[in-house]
């Protein structure tokens, strides 16, 4: 049974309450014996259990793949799986939070931290860190949704304002958040660093009262990224929860203080002790007594999970290799994976097999030639020119590329999209004496491939988690089929990025003015040729997708539609199709994306099979957020729903009609537009009417003689007139006018 947590926050002091709104130390909250509210532990996070032992060190454990690969998958219930696993090492381990899913969406690659957080789409970035958040949190551990909100660059992330417009905060970067909050119930959210448009996230009600728990029904508590708190009780007064880590019982006296003086209602601090009690009672009173620690176990479900994600971005069909071919391994990562990033997701992991023990392990014929280090961007002439005389004696050169922790960690952003320049020198050197190359990718955001058309093969691993040597073996020789598709855009040249003349900022602020244009939303708009489009992956098989057939043309506010289309397995092995649905708006609204992620489902198929795939849309698959009504609106008209396996190569497309229950203010007023007046369903027939009757002589007075061209550019001139321009070009008279505006206000009362 629940406990009454209302009455044991009416039996603490002032005191004992405003301790328990801060950490006992780096990873403990505050117990207050007295009333029986023990200390629990919290722990990062987000694919690991980074979990400090008591005696300092930290516990060896399995490093799951990074979020920059599960995002690849698209895969819920793969995502529900891990998160599952994690849940269960929290629970065994005593962590009663684990710190994560970060979902902050990928605005620029060059954001250090990309390959902790989901996507560049915050469809996807919500239905990834949903279905993380459901596994996690089946074993009654919480989960900490973070950094809440706005928080896209490392660059002086503890203090820039990230400033954007309304449409842009609500439509791009809170949208994710609001998937994972309303369809999983995160029991915590972590408050980012940042300032959003001059307010600090960790004293921003708007954000973390009025969205957060007034709009989206948040019911856990909210704390602070580590160290974030700049005003403490105005903290509390704006719906923020715990501080972490422990501020030695400065800002608790800053708590006591503010409500002695009256500065702080006493009730808000009720209400953040209950939030917190709340979650630890519900972890404290759900034991799972059945939860056992097992890294084995666990480092299997790693490999499973990385081979799941890998995306295979080039393939002439010299993958998979042959068991047979003679093939040579180069680069250090062949031997040293990067298989995680730096800072706070680092896991002490358990084990780590590289791709070139796993060959060794399976007898495959499998040379290993070094080239270039793993951690440093080091052009050895000597490595190089050794490299170069192996490949030329092998069938099939595989070279492990990727980022170094230097170039790409939390806490500082990358400088540039590029590999380092040893790694290019070598691969575009081995080509000249071998075109059967194939690049292995270690890294956590896009990086420029200069020499990708000349390759035979691009595999791209990601941060592939402690299995990613065992899963690229599984991948190379076909043990296993490539399924991922790319969540984010791989751009030709980071100059091509949305946000490239801005990304960064000065250091106080950065500014969103790409507004909603991030992403693929940007390169389509913008017809901006990229290297690889978001959705993008090959498999060995082929498929197709046809017969795309929805439950109804037209689609009521408040209602929902499938779309159903059929999948085949049009190759000769089994493999898993992303089959991704997107919504067009044809209604001429002024400023939305060519098309949005609006459903998407992963499919498995036996060669020359055929299945169904059908997802469920509704009236917000096609909204945008619309700022004269402060919320989410479709104009009535016409959508297409269009159905692909990646945002550049869609192959079905269906027409929806879309009819919407709200019409926008209207304010009848001497410069309200003809355009206006016609558009809106309540005003058309009132105007049009009156145009019938008053417009006899605009083909004469306007157009004149003029030609059919001069025509068309008339009538554009006549949309943008304002009401009370009729009386200038004959429309009626005074008392005429007066009556049609009357008449026009009556019917958008
Ligand atoms: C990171 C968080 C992390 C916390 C605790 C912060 O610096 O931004 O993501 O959970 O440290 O390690």
């Amino acid at each position: 049974m629940a406990r009454d947590v209302k009455s044991i926050v009416s039996k603490m002091t002032l005191e004992e309450k405003a301790s328990l709104c801060s950490g006992a130390s780096f990873w403990d909250t505050k117990p207050v014996e007295r009333v029986g509210v023990p200390s629990v532990m919290v722990s990062d996070g987000p694919h690991g259990l980074r979990k400090m032992n008591k005696d300092g060190t930290t516990l060896s454990t399995v490093c799951f793949p990074a979020a920059c690969a599960t995002a690849s998958s698209f895969d819920t219930e793969l995502l529900e799986e891990m998160g599952d696993a994690l849940g269960q090492q929290c629970r065994a381990q005593d962590v009663s939070i684990l710190l994560g899913p970060a979902m902050n969406i990928k605005r620029s690659p060059l954001c250090g931290r990309n390959f902790e957080y989901i996507s560049e789409d915050p469809y996807l970035s919500g239905k990834i860190a949903a279905a993380h958040i459901r596994g996690v949190q089946k074993w009654n551990v919480g989960t900490s949704v973070k950094h809440f909100a706005a928080n896209n660059q490392e660059y002086f992330r503890m203090s820039v304002s990230s400033e954007m417009d309304e449409r842009t905060l609500r439509e791009i970067y809170l949208s994710g958040f609001e998937i994972a909050v309303k369809e999983s119930k995160p029991k915590t959210i972590m408050a980012s660093y940042n300032q959003i448009n001059g307010v600090y996230s960790t004293e921003n009600k708007k954000l973390l009262t009025d969205i957060l728990r007034n709009e989206w029904g948040f019911d856990g508590y909210v704390m602070t990224d580590w160290g974030a708190v700049a005003d403490r009780a105005k903290g509390i007064a704006a719906g923020l929860d715990l501080e972490m880590p422990a501020s030695g019982g400065v800002n608790d006296a800053k708590i006591v203080e503010a409500v002695k003086a009256g500065k702080l209602d006493e009730k808000l601090l009720d209400k953040a002790v209950e939030n917190m009690l709340n979650v630890l009672f519900d972890y404290v009173d759900n034991p799972h007594d059945d939860a056992v620690f097992d890294n084995e176990r666990d480092h299997k479900k790693a490999v499973q999970i990385e081979s799941e994600c890998a995306v295979l971005l080039e393939n002439n069909g010299i993958l998979p290799l042959k068991k047979d071919a003679k093939v040579l391994y180069v680069g250090e990562y062949a031997k040293v994976p990067r298989f995680q990033g730096g800072g706070s997701s680092h896991i002490h992991c358990c084990k780590i097999t590289s791709a070139l023990d796993v060959a060794q392990e399976k007898n495959r014929s499998v040379e290993y030639c070094k080239g270039f280090p793993a951690d440093r961007d080091l052009t050895d002439e000597k490595e190089i020119k050794a490299a170069v005389e192996k490949a030329k004696a092998a069938d099939v050169v595989v070279v492990f590329a990727g980022l170094p922790d230097v170039i790409e960690s939390e806490g500082f952003d990358r400088k540039n999209m590029d590999l380092p320049a040893c790694q290019n020198k070598l691969i575009s050197e081995i080509l000249k004496v071998n075109k059967n190359v194939v690049v292995v990718l270690h890294n956590g955001a896009p990086v420029v491939l200069p020499w990708r058309k000349e390759t035979g093969a691009i595999l791209e691993m990601y941060l592939g988690g402690q299995g990613v040597g065992e899963a690229t073996d599984m991948l190379l020789y076909g043990e296993a089929n490539p399924c991922g598709h790319l969540a984010e855009t791989f751009p030709l040249s980071v100059e091509d990025t949305p946000c490239y003349l801005s990304f960064g900022g000065d250091g106080i602020t950065t500014k969103y003015d790409e507004g909603i244009y991030v992403g693929y939303r940007y390169y389509e708009k913008k017809k901006i040729p990229v290297a690889y489009a978001f959705g993008y992956g090959l498999s060995y098989t082929t498929f197709e997708i046809s017969n795309l057939v929805l439950s109804s043309s037209e689609l009521k506010e408040g209602g929902t539609v499938t779309a159903t289309v059929d999948v085949k397995n049009t190759g000769n092995v089994a493999g898993k199709e992303v089959v991704q649905f997107y919504v067009a708006d044809k209604t001429k609204t002024f400023g939305r994306p060519v098309k949005e992620l609006k459903g998407f489902k992963k499919i498995y198929l036996e060669p020359g099979e055929t299945k169904k795939v059908s997802v469920e849309l509704d009236s917000r698959s096609l909204k945008y957020y619309e700022v004269r009504i402060n919320d989410w609106y479709a104009k009535t008209g016409e959508y297409e729903i269009c159905v692909g396996n990646s945002s550049d190569n869609i192959h079905a497309v269906a027409k929806l009609n879309y009819v919407s229950s709200r019409y926008l203010p209207l304010e009848i007023k001497g410069d309200t537009t003809f355009s206006a007046l016609l558009e809106d369903p309540r005003t058309a027939p009132v105007f049009k009417a009156y145009l019938a009757e008053h417009d006899k002589g605009s083909d004469d007075t306007v157009v004149g003689d003029m030609g059919a061209a001069a025509k068309e550019m008339a009538e554009a001139m006549f949309q943008g007139f304002p009401l009370k321009s009729l009386f200038s070009f004959g429309m009626g008279t005074r008392e005429e006018a007066e009556k049609l505006i009357a008449d026009l206000k009556k019917a958008v009362e």
